[in-house]
């Protein structure tokens, strides 16, 4: 496995494996790498030739400098898990490299609306500036590719696809399926930061996405069902919303069929997000 941290021999690699008529499959990530990140190498590994990992703690995505000094950091279990799972290329840039003005604010800043501003928009102001803005120049520097991203941060997704419409980028944007814990937990890297009742607290958030999953509910119940679990478990609800699977946009109660179902809550000062496919039933009276 190469282990690279300039932009000048990351942007080389990529271009020598296209020039090489290898396709490149790029997982970008912030570390603390768990199963759901391995999911995603493996499915690049199944569909491409070379799979390259990014690993870096992009500031500008964090509102609270606490978030980010909190923010899990685990460097050798991250090389260990890319070995094993076969990544061919590591890079981890510097913060000099990424944002050179750092910590002044950067000039240029991608800003998507719509998708962006709703719910996790809405209740981290900045927070999809900093995901897009660090997106696009990942994607700047793999160049052409297919890039894999967990489904559990369902709504970045939508954030990632309408900006590579947007900007015409060379890039295929991949979803992959979120993997769960034995109980439930979606697997999340601030999962590591949960003392055990809290984590024991956060299963509330899949449990209420279960429970409202196949409940032929209309969506105004679905949100009522969901946000009741998760207060009466102790979390703090900042959303619990059925919506559009594409434009995130709130389902209606006289809308029926396939939405998404996603909830956020704080837990002992940790704010963890979860998602699910819902089928919607329309409102009869
Ligand atoms: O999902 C993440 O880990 C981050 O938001 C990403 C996509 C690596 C951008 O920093």
């Amino acid at each position: 496995m190469q282990r690279l941290r300039t932009i000048a021999q990351w942007r080389d690699y990529a271009q020598r494996q296209r020039d090489a008529g290898r396709s490149v499959g790029l997982v970008p990530t912030m570390g603390a790498l768990h199963a759901g990140h391995t999911s995603l190498f493996d499915e690049a590994k199944s569909r491409g030739d070379v799979v390259l990992v990014t690993i870096f703690v992009n500031p500008r995505q964090f509102g609270d400098p606490t978030d980010l000094g909190n923010y899990p950091r685990t460097p050798e279990v991250d090389h260990r898990l890319a070995l094993q799972h076969g990544v061919d290329c590591l890079v981890e840039p510097t913060l000099e490299e990424m944002w050179p003005d750092y910590p002044q604010s950067t000039s240029t800043t991608v800003t998507v609306h719509g998708v962006g501003d709703l719910l996790e928009g809405a209740g981290r102001p900045g927070h999809f500036d900093g995901v897009a803005s660090v997106v696009a120049k990942l994607f700047a520097v793999s160049g052409a590719c297919r890039a894999y991203f967990g489904e559990k941060d369902y709504q970045q997704i939508a954030v990632v696809r309408q900006m590579v419409r947007d900007l015409a980028l060379p890039v295929e944007v991949v979803g992959c399926p979120i993997v769960r814990d034995h109980d439930g937990l979606a697997l999340s890297s601030r999962n590591l930061l949960l003392s055990e009742p809290a984590r024991d607290q956060a299963r509330a958030l899949s449990r209420a996405l279960f429970r409202v999953t196949d409940s032929n509910l209309y969506a105004s119940e679905m949100r009522r069902v969901m946000r009741a679990l998760m207060q009466d478990a102790g979390v703090q609800v900042a959303y619990a919303d059925v919506v559009d699977p594409v434009t995130l946009v709130p389902a209606r109660d006289d809308q029926g069929g396939e939405f998404r179902a996603l909830v956020a809550g704080i837990v002992d000062g940790i704010r963890l997000i979860d998602n699910a496919p819902v089928f919607v039933s329309p409102r009869r009276d």
